[in-house]
């Protein structure tokens, strides 16, 4: 398996960029960054090859996607291919700056005598559902000429039929490009669909689009042809041929379809509004939603307010620049909140990734009535980059701090709904919390219970809810659900389950030992969740009994689990004194201002694990590993392999397919957004190891 995804976060180089603003270069970047299957990068580390390389899906596989901008009767590419078309020579642009924000990726690069910017625009609108759901992202261009002067501009950009699925053979169909008031859009699907299918990681369900708004003015052509004919009339022509089109359904690689949409500009020294192209990809419905045997197709959220795809299309496209304007606030407000913490970028800058890569993995369901639960909105959350499971519980916990950053935590609600009403059908089959809700994403089957995961899903079942409902104030989901709550917490008080954590795997390592400190405390902290959820729907004998029980617990804990002289957590609690364990389960203290675990004891942690980061001549100059033992992910030994500076891209590809990686970037984002989603009564305390 090619495995890109959840890896991009790596660092691979660290100061050999070439954008100030930008503390390091990650192994990807991210260009239509939307949906699980919109979801296209430039798979490059080296930012020289960018002008000449083509973008992928984040399984690796080629997105067709380029761009072409004529100067002075010279054609230069900017992303796609520099290699000739037929007998035409083109010139792969120069790439003078990267830039990442949460919502976008701007390269400018150089051609000719014209400065081009290119925003690749993802928009991030977590209070406004119906745009977050619309599954269309942007390219918007910009150009100022590098000598003052007027000179001959053309732009011209397509997409192929590889946004419809891996395997490239399959047939295709596309109606002849559509042109309404507003805007010209070109469609394309396959010709036999399968719903809720994957090829290649990719959706098979789906119609891409690729759109433009018809701007008063301006000269734009469009047209359907084989790939090579019409890059090579753009090239000869400064446009492409409006007039013919191409109608034969053939597969994907016959030929490779494209669908142009090119602007002749004239001769300009500048733009004064943005050229912007909608690239999108529309799955409705877009889940297939299993409860209790019956089995229903929900429909993206959108579609509440749009009744056909092409007025959301021109919604999107007529959105731009409202879209651009919030995403600059979206952006400064994040960079502002990261400065505090990190005034150097770094933060700001792993955010900028993690950010777009969390929400680019749900799926938001309309409102729709199932059983029990009145006209509910769902959200989904794929396994991005690693597997087909449907909102994976770890994953949900680890993005838990941005999410409760976003709209007082909003968007947790619709995720836990699905998990909870599953669940709730048939308490007695789930003493302890499920791992997800099934493995064969985009439909949904139903919880899996895994009892060596028992603790921790649990444990992040109760935390989750518990933080919702504080971030939100909305209790009405510890009501409807509290019998399955108290199970939960029922299910890590019995036999001390919690405390002496048996026959439990780690999510973060895979480690299987014993008496695992840091997910005891994790199932301590979830029983006094407990205690607060029930004291927030009056069960007041409740709250004091987990209460009492956490209290009781944490004592056992704290003399079990520190080293002498409590400088550091032990692994396990017969761990040797020298054997440490990264404690980031204590964040959930901070999380929700709770009094367990002793001050004093987080401030000496604190000062501990903060000296080993504080000096590189320990070999941790990349952060702490989850463990002290050598074969832990991310301790020195294991960084060789881990965060490697490869010189090739199979070395790169290689690398990438580590399946540790994956859960060190689980670690990224999760710490990542601790740091600045402290907002409420618990901000006062930043200091705690995570
Ligand atoms: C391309 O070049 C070859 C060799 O010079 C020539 O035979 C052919 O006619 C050219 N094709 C076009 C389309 O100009
Ligand atoms: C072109 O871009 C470079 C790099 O960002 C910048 O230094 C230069 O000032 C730009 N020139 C113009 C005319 O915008
Ligand atoms: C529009 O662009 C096309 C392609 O370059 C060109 O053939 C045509 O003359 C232009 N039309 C106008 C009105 O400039
Ligand atoms: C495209 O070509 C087909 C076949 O030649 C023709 O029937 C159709 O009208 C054309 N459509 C447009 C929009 O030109
Ligand atoms: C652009 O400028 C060039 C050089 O001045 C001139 O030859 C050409 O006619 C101009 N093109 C247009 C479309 O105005
Ligand atoms: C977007 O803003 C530009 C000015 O920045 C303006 O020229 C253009 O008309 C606007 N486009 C829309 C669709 O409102
Ligand atoms: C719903 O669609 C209309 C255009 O049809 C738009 O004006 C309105 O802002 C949309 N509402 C939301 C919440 O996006
Ligand atoms: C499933 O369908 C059956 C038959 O229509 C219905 O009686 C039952 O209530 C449904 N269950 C749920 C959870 O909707
Ligand atoms: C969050 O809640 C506070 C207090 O109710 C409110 O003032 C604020 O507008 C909310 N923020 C968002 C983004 O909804
Ligand atoms: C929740 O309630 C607290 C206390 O009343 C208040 O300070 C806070 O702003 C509220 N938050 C939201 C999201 O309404
Ligand atoms: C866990 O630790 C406790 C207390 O030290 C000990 O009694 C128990 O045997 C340990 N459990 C296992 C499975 O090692
Ligand atoms: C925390 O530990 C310190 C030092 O051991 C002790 O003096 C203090 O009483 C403890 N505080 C609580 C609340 O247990």
């Amino acid at each position: 398996m090619t495995l890109l995804f959840f890896v991009l976060l790596l660092l691979v180089r660290f100061a050999s960029r070439v954008h100030g603003a930008q503390t390091f270069s990650p192994a990807a970047i991210p260009y239509a960054v939307r949906t699980p299957y919109l979801n296209t990068w430039m798979n490059t580390p080296v930012n020289s090859n960018i002008p000449s390389d083509w973008p992928t899906f984040w399984g690796g596989q080629i997105t067709g996607w380029i761009f072409y901008i004529q100067v002075d009767g010279k054609t230069y590419s900017l992303f796609g291919t520099s290699a000739a078309q037929g007998n035409d020579s083109v010139t792969a642009g120069a790439l003078l700056e990267t830039e990442l924000t949460p919502t976008r990726t701007i390269h400018v690069l150089e051609a000719g005598h014209m400065n081009v910017t290119l925003t690749f625009l993802s928009p991030i609108t977590p209070s406004d559902l119906v745009r977050q759901s619309l599954p269309f992202t942007y390219l918007a261009v910009d150009l100022a000429s590098t000598d003052g002067q007027p000179h001959s501009v053309q732009l011209y950009s397509d997409i192929t039929g590889e946004w419809l699925s891996g395997d490239r053979s399959q047939e295709m169909t596309w109606s002849p490009p559509t042109q309404t008031g507003d805007m010209i859009y070109h469609q394309l699907k396959l010709v036999t669909s399968s719903a809720f299918q994957e090829n290649g990681h990719q959706a098979v369900d789906g119609t891409a689009y690729y759109a433009m708004g018809l701007e008063q003015g301006r000269n734009i052509t469009w047209q359907t042809c084989p790939a090579g004919p019409c890059r090579e009339e753009f090239i000869s022509g400064g446009g492409v041929n409006a007039n013919e089109n191409d109608s034969t359904n053939r597969a994907i690689n016959n030929d490779y379809p494209a669908f142009a949409i090119s602007v002749n500009l004239g001769n300009v020294s500048s733009v004064n509004s943005h050229i912007v192209w909608v690239v999108g990809y529309v799955r409705d419905p877009n889940i297939d939603y299993t409860l209790s045997g019956n089995t229903t197709s929900l429909r993206p959220y959108y579609t509440t307010n749009f009744s056909t795809i092409e007025s959301a299309l021109e919604f999107v496209v007529a959105d731009f620049n409202n879209s651009l304007t919030q995403a600059m606030a979206f952006d400064a407000d994040i960079q502002s909140a990261a400065s505090e913490i990190s005034p150097q970028g770094e933060l700001y800058d792993m955010l900028s990734l993690a950010t777009r890569q969390v929400f680019s993995s749900l799926e938001i369901t309309a409102p729709y009535q199932i059983g029990q639960t009145g006209g509910a909105t769902r959200i989904f959350m794929k396994d991005l980059g690693i597997t087909r499971r449907v909102t994976p519980v770890e994953t949900l916990y680890a993005a838990l701090p941005m999410f409760l950053y976003f709209n007082n935590g909003s968007l947790v609600k619709p995720l836990l709904v699905p998990l909870l009403e599953q669940q709730n059908v048939s308490i007695s089959r789930y003493p302890s919390a499920a791992k997800d809700l099934g493995e064969t994403f985009p439909a949904v089957t139903g919880p899996n219970l895994v009892s060596q995961e028992g603790i921790e899903q649990t444990g992040n079942m109760l935390i989750i809810a518990l933080a919702h409902a504080r971030y939100s104030n909305d209790t009405s989901l510890l009501l409807d659900y509290y019998a399955l709550f108290k199970n939960w917490a029922l299910y890590l008080t019995d036999n001390n389950n919690a405390l002496y954590p048996n026959d439990q795997t780690s999510i973060d390592d895979g480690s299987t030992s014993p008496n695992s400190t840091n997910l005891a405390v994790k199932g301590i902290f979830a029983i006094q969740a407990m205690a607060e959820i029930s004291q927030l729907v009056g069960q007041t004998n409740d709250s004091q009994r987990f209460s009492s029980i956490a209290s009781s617990l944490i004592g056992t804990w704290q003399s079990l689990a520190l080293s002498p002289g409590d400088g550091t957590v032990l692994v396990t609690y017969a761990g040797q004194p020298a054997s440490w364990v990264l404690p980031y389960n204590l964040y959930v203290q901070t999380l929700l201002g709770f009094n367990l675990v002793n001050q004093t004891i987080f401030d000496k942690l604190t000062v501990t694990y903060g000296q080993w980061i504080g000096s590189p001549s320990n070999g941790y100059t990349y952060g702490l590993p989850i463990e002290s033992s050598e074969s832990s992910p991310g301790n020195p030994g294991m960084r060789s392999s881990l965060l490697p500076r490869p010189t090739t891209q199979s070395a790169i590809n290689s690398s990438l397919r580590s399946g540790t990686m994956h859960r060190i970037t689980r670690e990224v984002h999760r710490s990542a957004y601790c740091t600045t989603s402290i907002k409420g009564p618990s901000r006062t305390d930043r200091r705690a190891p995570h």
